[in-house]
């Protein structure tokens, strides 16, 4: 159980609040790329309580500046995209992607006013068919050298996942708590097996489960079977689930909306090397109905494990209330998952990098989870995209 202070602290991820300094330290995505085209050159992000517009200027540049127009505060997802960058729909305020002010047109033409203007603006870089922003203090780190986003011998596909209408720190504690599967996802994991007692679920299968930090800025949870397999899901910290080769990655929009984007990889059969992967992107839809309401007004469909876990993070609530909460043995990753967040954000408050954050690209290592996992995954828990056809 938390104080209300410190679930404050796990759960806000505005300007200036603990997790979303935190936050601020990593790249995180704000788009996919293949939607920012010369008809669609502009779009909102909504990310850490920001409100932000992710364009592409006719030269081709792509930049991520607030929304709001500094002259009189209209959207500049509305603006025109010139050659220099964008240009407020309203007077005509022009932009480049640093957020410098380039033209005031209704002004005098000998008006030096546009050179106290300045928009706040985040560096962008393309990775995996996604855009990718920074917004915390510069210089900007690196972005880890995690397999799944730079393995050469595969492919890759986006999976957008429906919004999340809860907080983002219920699918990470999500991610640390193996139990649920044998539970939850029973009749997906069970692949036809008769269950005998469905309060039980599968749970008889597991001798044990473990919980520790790795050395490359991450979690693990770790299963051991009765039947001697070994099954073992990293988070990379703080927002990134490993699942077998997806990598999922939930972006807090607000404090009670989450983006979740799924990239996963597909290695080529004979390790051949791929060029320019670009990869397709596909929308999942909602696992709710109404799509737009929240529980109590909704219902989730419960034959997906994504809808599933969708069902458990939305109805812990907008923001879960940890002061009401009941925590067990079970609970240990979720409690570690949390000692680490305290522990690192109080790093950051000390002026110092969070772990995972890395700045040598000398020191950037290739963190290759994939080879650990299928040597020791068995076919038990491999269903979570198939499911989504
Ligand atoms: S409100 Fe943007 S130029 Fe006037
Ligand atoms: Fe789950």
């Amino acid at each position: 159980m938390l104080t209300q202070e410190e679930n404050e602290m796990l759960t806000r991820v505005g300007p200036g609040t603990p997790a979303g300094e935190l936050l601020r330290r990593y790249w995180l995505p704000v788009g996919v790329a293949s939607e920012l085209t010369a008809e669609n050159p502009t779009q909102v992000v909504r990310i850490l309580g920001e409100t932000l517009v992710l364009f592409m200027d006719k030269s081709g540049n792509v930049g991520l500046l607030e929304d709001r127009c500094p002259h009189r505060g209209v959207s500049l997802s509305y603006g025109r995209v010139e050659q220099r960058g964008i240009a407020c729909a309203y007077h005509g305020w022009l932009y480049d992607t640093k957020g410098n002010c380039l033209e005031t047109p209704a002004e005098p033409c000998e008006s030096k006013f546009h050179l106290t203007v300045k928009q706040k603006a985040y560096p962008v870089q393309k990775l995996v068919g996604l855009y990718w922003a920074y917004m915390g203090p510069l210089p900007a780190p690196l972005i880890a050298n995690f397999d799944i986003w730079f393995r050469q011998d595969g492919r890759r596909k986006i999976f957008i996942q429906p919004q999340l209408d809860a907080n983002w720190f219920q699918p990470m504690e999500n991610s640390m708590d193996p139990a649920h599967l044998q539970i939850l996802h029973q009749n997906t994991a069970a692949r036809g097996r008769e269950i005998a007692d469905s309060t039980r679920g599968l749970t008889d299968d597991v001798a044990e489960f473990d919980f520790y930090e790795v050395p490359y800025g991450g979690l693990m949870k770790r299963r051991t079977y009765k039947n001697g397999m070994i099954d073992e899901h990293p988070v990379l910290f703080p927002n990134i689930l490993r699942q077998g080769n997806v990598g999922q990655i939930r972006v807090p929009m607000d404090d009670t909306h989450t983006k979740v984007y799924f990239v996963r990889f597909y290695p080529t059969e004979n390790g051949e090397l791929v060029e320019n992967d670009e990869p397709p992107v596909e929308y999942l839809k909602s696992y709710k109905n109404p799509p737009d309401a929240l529980h109590p007004f909704t219902r989730f469909r419960m034959d997906l494990v994504q809808s599933q876990d969708h069902m458990a993070w939305e109805t812990q609530g907008p923001i879960c209330d940890r002061t009401q909460e009941r925590l067990t043995s079970s609970d240990r990753g979720v409690i570690l998952l949390r000692e680490v967040m305290f522990r690192e954000m109080k790093k950051v408050q000390q002026g110092l990098d969070p772990i995972g954050v890395v700045r040598d690209p000398a020191n950037n290592p290739f963190i290759d989870t994939h080879l650990l996992e299928s040597i020791k995954l068995g076919d038990y828990d491999r269903s979570p995209l198939a499911v989504n056809q």
